[in-house]
C-alpha cells in the first residue's frame, strides 16, 4: 500500500485533534499496576496503540477497544513476556517493564523497536529500576527482570527522558517508600500520566523543574480516565495551515502545549489567532526563514522537526534546524529532496534554502513523523506524490488522509 497526494489543493475548514499517542501508550502500561478496570476515552485509534493492547492481552488484560474508548482489566497475571513479534515496530515494551516488575516480580520484555531515529538507549530505566533492587539481564534482545521488592529511590536522571521518566514513576508508586526522581521530563504526557495515577491513589508530588516525590503504595485502584489531545499532532495541522493560502482551524487544541512551535511560525510570519481550544492559522505572504534548534519540552519538539522543514522548503532564505534529541532524526532530508528541496546535513544541523518549488515524485517514509512531513510535501508540491511504507503514519497519526481530505486534500491510499 502506498498514500498518494495530488497535491497544490488550498486546504480550508476545521480539523480536530485526536488523543494523544504518547500519553495513552504510558496510560496502558499503568493498568498493569492495578487489578482494578480502567476506561479510557480519547484514544487514537493508531497501530502503536494496537500493538501495546495486544501486549498487555499477552500477559492476561481483558478488554475491548471501541470507537477511541478502551475498557481493560488484568485481574491476574498470565505471564510476565512481551515477545518481540508483539512490540517489535513500537518502543511500547519498554513502558511495560517498571510496571510489570513491581506488579509481578519478573518481566521478560522484549528490547524496544520503534523509529530508527538514532541511538535510542535505555540505561536510565534500567539503572533506575536495578537501583530500586531488581536484577536485570540482557539476553538474546530480551530484558529479563527479577526482584523480590522494589524500594524506594533518590536517582536523578543523566539527560532528560520522556519514556525513563514515567517507568521509573510508575515503578515507584508501587515500591517500598519513598522516591525521589529528579531532572524529570516535563512532556504533558507525563503530568497526564501523574493525574492518571493520582487518580488511582498514588501519592505523587510534581514539584518545580522535573522534581518527582512519589510515596510507594502496596495497592492501586482502578480509574476512567480521558487523555489529553495530542500536541504532535496539533503542530502538524498548524504546520499544514501554514502554507499556500490555506485556512485552517485546529480544534480540540491546548495551544499552551505547543508554544514553542507557535512563537516560531509567528516568526516566519504566520499569522496565529488563538479562542481557548481552537487555533487558526493564516499563512504569511512571504514566509520568513528562520533558525530553530530542538530541546525538550517547553522547547521546540524534535517530533515537529521534520514538519517544519518541509514548510522551510516555502521560507524565502536560509533556514537552520538542530536536532538536538536523536542523532539519526534527518531520513525525511533525503525524500524531500528529491521533491525538489534544497536541504543540506550538516553535522546535526539541516540547512534548508528557499524557497524551492516542490515536484510530485515517488518518495518512502522511514519513520513515524518523517512520513507526516513527506505528507505535507506531497500537499505543497505540484503533481502526484507517491509516499510508500505508510504503516509508519497510521503508527501515530489518526486519519491523516481522511482529516487532510475533509480539508480539501485530494490523498488516495493505492496498492502498490
Ligand atoms: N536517552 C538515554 N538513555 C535513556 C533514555 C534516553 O541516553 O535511558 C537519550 C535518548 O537516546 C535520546 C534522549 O535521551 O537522545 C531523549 O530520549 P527519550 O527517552 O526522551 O525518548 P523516548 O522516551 O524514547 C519519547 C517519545 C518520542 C519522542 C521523544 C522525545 C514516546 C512513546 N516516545 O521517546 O516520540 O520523540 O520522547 O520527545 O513517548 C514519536 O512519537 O514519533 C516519538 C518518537
Amino acid at each position: 500500500m502506498a498514500i498518494a497526494i495530488n497535491g497544490g489543493k488550498k486546504l480550508s475548514g476545521i480539523v480536530k485533534i485526536s488523543g494523544a499517542k504518547n500519553a495513552a501508550l504510558p496510560e496502558l502500561a499503568a493498568v498493569i499496576l492495578s487489578s482494578d478496570g480502567f476506561e479510557f476515552e480519547g484514544v487514537p485509534e493508531v497501530e502503536d496503540i494496537k500493538v501495546m493492547f495486544k501486549a498487555l492481552e499477552n500477559i492476561g488484560a481483558e478488554g475491548e477497544f471501541v470507537s477511541n474508548r478502551i475498557k481493560v482489566k488484568i485481574p491476574s497475571l498470565k505471564s510476565g513476556l512481551v515477545p518481540r513479534d508483539i512490540v517489535e515496530t513500537s518502543r511500547a515494551s519498554i513502558l511495560i517493564l517498571g510496571p510489570l516488575i513491581a506488579r509481578n516480580g519478573y518481566a521478560k520484555v522484549s528490547l524496544p523497536g520503534g523509529c530508527p531515529i538514532g541511538d535510542r538507549k535505555i540505561d536510565f530505566h534500567l539503572q533506575g529500576l536495578r537501583k530500586m533492587g531488581a536484577t536485570i539481564n540482557i539476553k538474546n534482545g530480551y530484558i529479563i527482570a527479577n526482584s523480590d521488592k522494589l524500594c524506594g529511590i533518590e536517582y536523578t536522571f543523566p539527560n532528560k527522558s520522556v519514556t525513563g521518566t514515567e517507568n521509573l514513576l510508575m515503578a515507584a508508586t508501587l515500591a517500598e517508600g519513598e522516591s525521589v526522581l529528579t531532572n524529570c521530563a516535563l512532556e504533558p504526557e507525563i503530568s497526564d500520566l501523574i493525574n492518571l495515577l493520582s487518580s488511582m491513589g498514588a501519592d505523587i508530588k510534581q514539584e518545580e523543574n522535573g522534581l518527582l516525590i512519589i510515596k510507594g503504595k502496596t495497592t492501586l485502584k482502578g480509574s476512567k480516565h480521558k487523555v489529553i489531545p495530542d500536541r504532535i499532532e496539533m503542530g502538524t495541522y498548524v504546520i499544514a495551515g501554514s502554507f499556500f493560502d490555506n485556512e485552517i482551524i485546529v480544534e480540540n487544541a491546548i495551544p499552551e502545549y505547543i508554544k514553542s512551535l507557535l512563537n516560531v511560525l509567528k516568526n516566519m510570519g504566520v499569522k496565529i489567532v488563538i479562542d481557548k481550544n481552537r487555533i487558526k492559522v493564516n499563512p504569511a505572504e512571504d514566509i520568513l526563514p528562520v533558525d530553530v534548534e530542538t530541546k525538550p519540552y517547553p522547547g521546540f519538539p524534535t517530533d515537529l522537526q521534520a514538519q517544519l522543514t518541509t514548510l522551510l522548503t516555502q521560507a524565502k532564505g536560509v533556514s537552520r534546524i538542530q536536532e538536538n534529541i536523536f542523532n539519526k532524526r534527518f531520513k525525511h532530508i533525503n525524500e524531500l529532496n528529491k521533491l525538489g528541496a534544497n536541504i543540506e546535513i550538516k553535522g546535526n544541523t539541516a540547512i534548508i534554502k528557499g524557497k524551492t518549488e516542490l515536484r510530485g515524485k515517488v518518495i518512502k517514509s522511514t519513520d513515524l513523523r518523517a512520513s507526516a512531513s513527506l505528507l505535507l510535501g506531497g500537499l505543497i508540491a505540484k503533481g502526484e506524490t507517491i509516499v510508500e511504507n505508510p504503516y509508519q503514519l497510521f503508527r501515530g497519526y489518526e486519519n491523516m488522509p481522511e482529516k487532510l481530505n475533509q480539508l480539501g486534500a485530494d490523498i488516495k491510499l493505492i496498492k502498490r
